[in-house]
Parts: C-alpha cells; sequence; structure tokens
C-alpha cells in the first residue's frame, strides 16, 4: 500500500505542546501536513499560558524538515487559530480538536467554574475552531474533523462530572457534523484515546504508563484524516496499539397497547425493556430509532 501522505495539506492540531497533540502534530508533519501547532501552554489544571510548549513542538517539525507555525491562543478563541491558518498558509482541511484539562472532584465538591471551565475548554473549544474551519470545508469540498471524546465520557467516572459531561457531549457534536458535512466531503469522527501524559500520570502506574505511548494513538487520526478514508460519524477507543469503534444497541423492548400504560405495568414487563440477550437493534441514525416506538403505533 502506498503511504498515506498529506502533502499540500494543511492540518490544525489544538493542544499540540505536550502529550497526544505533539504526537499527532509530528505524525502529520512526517507525512508532508503543513501543521499549526496550537497550545496555550497552560496548566493541566487550566491556569496559565506559556508560549514554549506550541514553540518547542515547531521548532523540532522544522528541524526534521517540516512545515509548521505556532498559536498560542486559547481554543475558546478558535477562529483566530483558523485566521493563523489561512494567514500562513492559505487553507486549512484537518482540525484535531485535542486540547484539553481536568477540574476532577467529586460532584459535590465540584464549582461552577470547574463545571464552566472544563465546558468552555472542551466543548466550546473544539466548536469554535471546527465552526470557523467549517465555512472553508464546505467551499473546497474537502475536510476532516477529530473531537477528543473519553472513556470517563462513555461510561462515566467517578470525580469526572464536568468532564464525562464534555466529553461524550463532543461525540454528539460529530455524530450531527458527519450528517451536515457528508455530502461536502467532510468527514467527522471521535476518539476516545488512552495515553501516558499528565493527564494521566498521577491516575495510573508507572509500569502501565511505559506501554501507553501517545505515538499508538496518532496513526489512527491520520488515517481517519486522509482524503482516502470515508468513515465518519465514528467513535473509536484507542490506545497500545488497539483500535475499535463503538456503536448504540438497543433492546427489542417493551411495547405496551396504549391504554394500558402505567408504572405497574412497565414494571411487569421490565425483563423486555432491559433484556439484551436476543433481538438487540443498532440504531445508526434518528430514523432508524423512530422505527422503535413507530412499531408499537398498532398496539391498541
Ligand atoms: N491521555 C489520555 O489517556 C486521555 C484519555 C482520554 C482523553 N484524553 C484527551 O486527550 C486530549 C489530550 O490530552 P493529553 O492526555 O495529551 O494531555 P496534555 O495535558 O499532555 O495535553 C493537553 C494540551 O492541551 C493544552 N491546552 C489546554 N487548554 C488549552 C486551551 N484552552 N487552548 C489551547 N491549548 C490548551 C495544554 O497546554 C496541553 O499542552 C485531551 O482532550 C484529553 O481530555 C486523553
Amino acid at each position: 500500500m502506498s503511504d498515506l501522505r498529506f502533502d499540500d495539506k494543511v492540518v490544525i492540531i489544538t493542544g499540540a505542546g505536550n502529550g497526544l497533540g505533539k504526537s499527532h502534530a509530528l505524525e502529520f508533519a512526517k507525512r508532508g501536513a503543513k501543521v499549526v501547532v496550537n497550545d496555550l501552554g497552560g496548566s493541566a489544571f487550566g491556569d496559565g499560558a506559556d508560549a514554549a510548549p506550541a514553540q518547542v513542538v515547531v521548532d523540532e517539525i522544522k528541524a526534521a524538515g517540516g512545515e509548521a507555525v505556532a498559536n498560542f491562543d486559547s481554543v475558546e478563541d478558535g477562529d483566530k487559530i483558523v485566521q493563523t491558518a489561512m494567514d500562513t498558509f492559505g487553507r486549512i482541511d484537518v482540525v484535531v480538536n485535542n486540547a484539553g484539562i481536568l477540574r476532577d472532584k467529586s460532584f459535590h465538591k465540584m464549582t461552577d467554574d470547574d463545571w464552566d471551565l472544563i465546558y468552555r475548554v472542551h466543548v466550546k473549544g473544539s466548536y469554535k475552531v471546527a465552526h470557523a474551519a467549517w465555512p472553508h470545508m464546505r467551499e473546497q469540498q474537502y475536510g476532516r474533523i477529530i473531537n477528543t471524546a473519553s472513556a470517563a465520557g462513555i461510561y462515566g467516572n467517578f470525580g469526572q462530572a464536568n468532564y464525562s459531561m464534555a466529553k461524550l457531549g463532543l461525540h454528539g457534536l460529530t455524530q450531527t457534523l458527519a450528517i451536515e458535512g457528508q455530502k461536502r466531503n467532510i468527514f467527522v469522527n471521535s476518539i476516545a484515546p488512552i495515553a501516558a501524559s499528565r493527564l494521566t500520570e498521577t491516575v495510573m502506574p508507572p509500569d502501565i504508563l511505559k506501554n501507553l505511548k501517545p505515538e499508538y494513538v496518532s496513526p489512527l487520526v491520520s488515517y481517519l484524516c486522509h482524503e482516502s478514508s470515508t468513515e465518519t460519524g465514528g467513535l473509536f477507543e484507542v490506545g497500545c496499539g488497539w483500535f475499535a469503534k463503538l456503536r448504540w444497541e438497543r433492546t427489542n423492548g417493551l411495547g405496551l397497547p396504549v391504554d394500558n400504560i402505567s408504572a405497574e405495568s412497565i414494571s411487569e414487563g421490565w425483563d423486555a425493556v432491559v433484556d439484551f440477550s436476543e433481538n438487540t437493534t443498532h440504531p445508526a441514525g434518528t430514523q432508524e430509532a423512530m422505527m422503535g416506538p413507530m412499531s408499537n403505533l398498532q398496539n391498541k
């Protein structure tokens, strides 16, 4: 198979000064892309700012013969990041929404500030970058966007109510952008990665972390963003060299006659509501999902 190249393509990676974003930036640069290396350079908690992390990655890409420019704005000003791409390289083809912070606290200790900041960086930041890139992608009939979700959003995780909300919210964004972008060759996917970084170094032991290299995640991102990939609307778990797609699964359900709907009749039929052992379905869109309730229309 020929190499998956990104020559003449312009790629924005947010939060590319460290961890996964840095690895993504180096991966795209190695494949010929012109890379906008965005990073605010604050702490993992979301405090402060520093130009060094983004600049170091740009210097590394240039030293290896690649092309890159640094951008130090917060993703909350995502339009400025896209402007850097347009001013420097004249186009934008790929957005990898990766920037992130944590404000982990059990729910009863969580403040409005913890909630809002996580929303602003992860959800609003991803929206702002994608929204500013969208008209250019529509116009050129080509675009690829990756939103970075998390297992915490898919499955829940103690102490991460704010982060879980944001991370699964991002996959909701992915699914609708995939629908709206389809006709214009704009494909949008989510990844839920696992990798050693400053966000995970305090929660996992060193011997596990050494096998969780960010470099094991980035090839999936470059594959999904290549013009040859038609995958869109997907959610992928990725880490340690393992790659898997997730989907919704629905039970066959309980259909009650409409004149017999009550808490008691639901209680009596509860096994059918929660039984995944047979006749499950995997609705892939709202139309297919509607088939569930619609199948009970004649149940009078
Ligand atoms: N590491 C994992 O196992 C893991 C698991 C699930 C999800 N994620 C997600 O992957 C992404 C990357 O995380 P990481 O583990 O590489 O962490 P990291 O801390 O190493 O990198 C995140 C980068 O984002 C930057 N950043 C933070 N706020 C920003 C802002 N407002 N504007 C621009 N840049 C900003 C930081 O400066 C940092 O360089 C995050 O979205 C994280 O939630 C990581």
